[in-house]
């Protein structure tokens, strides 16, 4: 093989979604190089449904860093959310409780507006690599990638921030007797769907019912984000309309409320489980986001878990290269994963409150109920979830 190409960076960053975008354009600000490397297509990641809801937090990271301050214009910011059970809605309403709102905006266009602010800025982006692998994190790292041309790189920097999400190849290269990993499986999935109709209504309805959960979400004014459970071996395509929105009916309908119907234009099983790899660093390797943890998706805490890693790992960043001390480096993972394992309790609770075992006997079923009515009905229940649910203020 021909020789490889040298280049040099200050921070590699492995992976273009939100947490290694973010990660770059803080450093860019700081000035402090780096350059991005990505196994997929800018088109790949843009056409990619992923959810929706960002916390007050990650919402002034996107507009105080300079991102954009799309989110505030074309985002909605919603106040409350309904916990739905028994056929009747519950409000938790996030400003009485805890003075704060999140936003619904999607994945996609946190992604939309991080890569064309990389791209303003002059950011070194690279998408649609082959074969990018990591080698010796302990000393003087460096990745290997092909370009989309086929040409063979060695880049080399001072660190590695692995922000390459859930199937990561960064976090493998953490020797085994130097990590723990944290697994919990769930005996349900997801049915996602994306459909052509109005909203069902002006909040997100999170719905427990003896059929299963379902929640209510929403895009725009002409098409809505949904989801029901199913079986994790559940297979989309056996799904016609019908049956979706029989699922739908029998999950939230009733005492006066209907969801809105419309043909279906996206739909797709999505499999989840609790994940945590620590510590989230190995020698000069860093990771964030998914590459390090994964949560269940009720309450949607992924995305704003990766944006807070990224934020926790530019101070260490900054810190270093402004003053050579790498004590808040140091501190990284135990910093960051105080969030996460406090994210894995919420998404966790969330999870297993509204979802319905299917072999769940009378007795789990009836505690269920118990537990649901005790968060709603109790200022101090409704005002953790709160809390929990916009992103746990009092650590700002
Ligand atoms: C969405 C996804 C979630 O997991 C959630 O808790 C709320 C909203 C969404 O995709 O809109």
């Amino acid at each position: 093989m021909a020789q490889r190409k040298v280049i040099t960076t200050q921070v590699a960053i492995m992976g273009a979604g939100p947490a290694g975008l973010m990660l770059a354009h803080l450093l860019a600000k700081a000035g402090i190089e780096s350059i991005v490397v990505e196994l997929r297509s800018h088109q790949e990641i843009s056409e990619t449904v992923r959810a929706g809801i960002l916390e007050h937090g990650s919402v002034n990271l996107l507009v105080d860093s300079g991102v954009s301050d799309r989110v505030l214009r074309e985002g909605d910011r919603h106040d409350g959310i309904e916990l739905r059970f028994n056929g009747e809605s519950h409000r938790i309403d996030f400003q009485d409780l805890v003075g704060e709102s999140v936003w619904l905006y999607p994945q996609t266009d946190v992604f939309l507006d991080l890569s064309a602010r990389r791209k303003a800025d002059g950011g070194d982006v690279r998408y649609a690599v082959k074969e990018a692998t990591i080698h010796d994190i302990e000393d003087a790292p460096k990745v290997w990638f092909t370009d989309e041309e086929g040409v063979d790189y060695e880049l080399q920097a001072d660190f590695i921030a692995g922000a390459d999400g859930s199937r990561s190849h960064c976090r493998a290269q953490i020797p085994e007797a130097r990590r723990k990993r944290y697994f919990h499986e769930y005996p349900f999935a997801w049915f996602g769907i994306l459909a052509e109709a109005p909203r069902s209504s002006a909040e997100l309805i999170y719905a427990n019912s003896a059929n299963g959960f379902a929640l209510i979400s929403q895009r725009t004014e002409t098409v809505q984000r949904m989801y029901f459970q199913c079986d994790p071996s559940e297979d989309a395509n056996n799904w016609d309309e019908e049956r979706i929105w029989d699922a739908f009916r029998s999950r939230v309908n009733g005492n006066g409320f209907e969801v809105k119907e419309g043909p279906v234009i996206e739909k797709t099983v999505l499999k989840f489980r609790s994940f945590v790899q620590a510590p989230m660093r190995h020698g000069k390797l860093f990771l964030a986001g998914d590459a390090a943890h994964t949560v269940p998706p009720t309450g949607a805490k992924g995305l704003n878990l990766a944006l807070n890693d990224v934020k926790v790992l530019f101070d260490g960043f900054d810190s270093f290269y402004s003053t050579g001390s790498t004590a808040l480096l140091d501190a990284y993972s135990d910093h960051a994963l105080g969030r996460v394992w406090k994210a894995q309790q919420f998404s966790y609770w969330m999870t297993s409150m509204l979802h319905t075992a299917a072999d769940a006997d009378d007795f789990s079923r009836a505690r269920q109920l118990g537990e649901l009515r005790s968060v709603v009905s109790s200022r101090h229940g409704r005002a953790y979830l709160a809390e929990a649910y916009t992103g746990w203020t009092g650590e700002r």
